[in-house]
């Protein structure tokens, strides 16, 4: 890793010292102290660190690098600068943002901003917007095989084999997903990959990226929101995912706004299912009446399927 930063001119002869940071479980990343000031340095793992056994290709680097150049593209706030792929294990090197929270440890302290969740509406549907129905961008992220190892089968198709009375439904959203071709997807709009910058949202952790959906970051960044309203039970982070469909919305300039809520609404209520019975449980939902809370709205969702605005407005944060 240090040959490869020094080829790429990142770093001198000396010392150079790898300082972990937290993060999570599909790759190594490091902080990086150079003369041109901090960066990171990120390289996928093989094996995710997760409890259920779950391998995935390392050429999502590659994913990742595409996409925050890509995205840098639309709005050059929005992503951090890539400064070099190394020649290892499809790792990178990009910018450091100093100062820059994770959005999740902000929304987990208290400091729920609801705007700041509209911005991320914005930004996100502003990558779906330059990247619609380009062919050049769909040449240049052909990953299905990625969004599936790492959304589909886990989000989708793992608590429909688990589920008989949910599987039909399950099996269709699925199916649906994997044929739309219409925009660049990040595949992992999560609180915990978006930092709190001065100018706004900053994107990480764009491994997933596929052509596909655009609906599916929505309704993964919605879904986000709703568990945590449920968990620390604050009106406004449900104030936040509705003005984060809201400000979207406003985006959505390629196709009928309205289909489009009503297939990001499906996948909201499969997302949640999956975050109680999937394969990657939400960790921090683990008292066993927030399950139910979730499971319960998840599942009858699923069966009379909502637009995801109105899903959002009826969304029940405890049962009292
Ligand atoms: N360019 C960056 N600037 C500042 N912090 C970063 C940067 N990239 C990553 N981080 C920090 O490292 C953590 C993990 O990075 P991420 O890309 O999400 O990797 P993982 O795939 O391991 O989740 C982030 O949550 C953030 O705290
Ligand atoms: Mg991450």
């Amino acid at each position: 890793m240090i040959d490869g930063l020094r080829g790429a001119g990142l770093v001198g002869e000396g010392e150079v010292v790898l300082e972990p940071l937290a993060g999570g479980v599909s790759c190594d990343v490091w902080k990086v102290e150079t003369l041109a000031g901090p960066i990171v340095v990120k390289r996928p793992l093989e094996q995710l660190r997760v409890a259920a056994e779950w391998h995935a290709p390392v050429e999502r680097g590659q994913s990742e690098v595409r996409w925050l150049r890509r995205a840098r593209g639309v709005d050059g706030r929005i992503a951090p600068e890539v400064l070099a792929e190394l020649p290892v294990g499809h790792a990178f090197a990009m910018r450091f943002l100093p100062g820059c929270p994770v959005w999740k440890d902000e929304l987990t302290a208290g400091r729920v901003e609801v705007d700041f969740a509209a911005a991320v509406g914005r930004s996100i549907a502003a990558v779906h917007a330059a990247t619609a129905n380009s062919a050049a961008d769909r040449d240049a992220f052909p990953n299905d095989a990625m969004f599936r190892a790492l959304r589909v089968d886990p989000f989708l198709l793992f608590v429909a084999q688990k589920d008989a009375d949910f599987a039909p439904a399950l099996y269709a959203l699925a199916d649906d997903l994997t044929s739309r071709k219409i925009a660049l997807v990040h595949g992992d709009v999560s609180p915990k990959n978006i930092l709190v910058s001065a100018e706004g949202p900053v994107f990480l952790d764009a491994e997933c990226a596929v052509y596909g959906d655009p609906a599916f970051d929505l309704a993964f960044c919605a879904t986000h929101l709703l568990l945590k309203a449920v968990w620390l039970g604050d009106d406004r982070l449900q104030q936040s995912a509705a003005a984060l469909v809201h400000a979207y919305r406003a985006g959505i300039d390629w196709e009928d706004p309205a289909d489009l809520q009503l297939r990001a609404g499906k996948l909201v209520a499969a997302l949640l299912l999956a975050r109680v019975e999937g394969k990657s449980p939400a960790p921090y939902l683990t008292d066993l009446e927030h399950q139910r809370i979730v499971r319960d709205q998840a599942r009858a969702l699923l069966l009379a399927p909502t637009p995801i605005d109105a899903l959002v407005a009826n969304w029940k944060r405890n049962l009292a």
